[in-house]
């Protein structure tokens, strides 16, 4: 209860009028992500990199006043929230400043207004034009991401870097099989069905990595 009225707080402060006034000039508007660890636990692993998905928590602060503008932890209930990392799901600047973190690690990450919100600012949260940020950042658990090429590899069977809908299907039963949610023949052909009308853009019938791989991870 009381983190939520220090956001409520947070919000109504960086809304007052005088809060815009002059501030844009003072701005720094070029630079780099400047990431400072404030926590890292003894054994820190696994390191998250690019296509990795995390759970996190991050709140987020004007690096002109320090005035918060983001809360994750009273936002959608205070759940961790799922991200992506790398992918352009979350600015740039935390694309960055979040590879080789390990759950358990806390860092404060600067970020300058080009990896963030840059020009326009963010009205709805609200974070005005040409704003570096801060985040704080604690990351709970880093895990492969929905398509990393580990998965893409496990899949591809016979090892022909695209994958056919008896290899996916194979996959998907394997994975039921392995969080204990058996399920049946028909189940499967309907998810895979599914699962090519959605990525084999070019109906092959296969699932090409380029198709596979919108996240456009650099291994491979
Ligand atoms: C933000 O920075 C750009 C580039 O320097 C500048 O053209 C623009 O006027 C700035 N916007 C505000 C609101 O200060």
């Amino acid at each position: 209860m009381w983190r939520l009225l220090g956001c409520t707080f947070c919000l109504f402060v960086s809304l007052q009028p005088g809060f815009w006034r002059g501030w844009a000039a003072a701005e720094e508007l070029e630079g780099e992500v400047k990431i400072e660890v404030l926590f890292k636990p003894l054994h820190c692993s696994p390191k998250s990199k690019k296509g990795d998905l995390m759970n996190i928590h991050y709140d987020g602060f004007l690096a002109k006043d320090g005035s918060q503008f983001y809360c994750s932890r009273t936002d959608k209930d205070g759940h961790p929230q799922w991200v992506v990392l790398g992918i352009g799901r979350i600015i740039k600047g935390l694309d960055m400043g979040m590879v080789d973190m390990c759950p358990g690690e806390r860092r404060k990450i600067t970020v300058p207004p080009a990896l963030a919100f840059g020009e326009q600012g963010k009205g709805s949260e609200p974070v005005p034009p040409n704003a570096t940020v801060i985040f704080e950042v604690e990351a709970f658990s880093v895990s492969r991401g929905p398509r990393s090429m580990e998965a893409f590899g496990n899949m591809d069977v016979d090892n022909d870097k695209s994958l056919s809908k008896d290899e996916v299907k194979e996959y998907l039963k394997v994975e039921y099989k392995r969080e204990g949610k058996p399920r049946e023949e028909s189940f499967f052909d309907k998810v895979v069905e599914d699962i090519f009308r959605k990525n084999d853009n070019d109906r092959n019938g296969q699932i090409s990595v380029k198709e596979y791989n919108i996240y456009r991870h650099d291994e491979l």
